[in-house]
């Protein structure tokens, strides 16, 4: 047998060291550790912008939008119709209040690409200020403001909730839902109460109200 030649034993002990260094860091560092997958690109948030067409005061306007819009953004920033008011974007005050298909709705709650092939009628739809509408003479009539902030909203809601007490739709303020709607201050009251004025001219819009449906306030 010839002897153990010291380089090759030298060699041996080198690998025997880097193999059970190996080993051990096989099994201190999970193989998912070791070798991280890589890491995908955050993705955009913000959606894709798509086409809409918005029926307006009878008018058709083709818009390219953020589908995240409201109707009451795309009327006032797209259209610059900006009789509709913002308050407080919440469906809360009223002041954002138009007409769609012939009811009324706060347009600070509805995304703009949801009312597309409706007929949208906003305050600046209604009258012209050489041809008013018989409430917005009203309203001017009674004194039916002070800021006029809340007005176009008023205006648009009452004429809306006239033509809801005439068809005989019930309202969810009124204690008989089975019984028809009448035509009285009381009613009227009831079914304004979702819009706010701030300034409390109440008594003026409700007096402008009457006039319009005949009735006595
Ligand atoms: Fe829409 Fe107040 S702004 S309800
Ligand atoms: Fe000012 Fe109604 S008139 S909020």
């Amino acid at each position: 047998m010839t002897e153990f030649d010291p380089s090759r034993r030298k060699l041996l002990k080198a690998t025997a060291v880097a193999t059970s260094g190996a080993v051990i860091a096989g099994r201190l560092v999970p193989e998912a550790e070791a070798a991280p997958a890589p890491v995908a690109p955050p993705q955009s948030s913000t959606p894709a912008n798509v086409n809409v067409l918005l029926r307006v005061n009878g008018s058709e306007h083709q818009l390219m939008i953020d589908p995240r819009t409201t109707l009451l953004d795309a009327l006032r920033e797209r259209l610059h119709l900006t009789g509709s008011k913002k308050g407080c974007d919440q469906g809360q005050c009223g002041a954002c209040t138009v007409i769609v298909d012939g009811r009324r709705i706060t347009s600070c709650l509805t995304l703009a690409v949801m009312q597309e092939g409706h007929d949208i009628t906003t305050i600046e739809g209604l009258g012209t200020p050489a041809n008013l509408h018989p409430m917005q003479a009203a309203f001017i009539k009674h004194d039916g403001y002070q800021c006029g902030f809340c007005t176009p909203g008023q205006i648009c809601s009452a004429v809306a909730m006239l033509d809801e007490v005439k068809a005989g739709i019930p309202s969810h303020a009124t204690e008989d839902l089975t019984a028809a709607p009448r035509m009285t201050t009381i009613e009227f009251r009831e079914r304004m109460s979702g819009n706010i004025c701030r300034c409390g001219a109440y008594s003026n819009i409700q007096e402008a109200i009457a006039e319009v449906a005949g009735v006595k306030a």
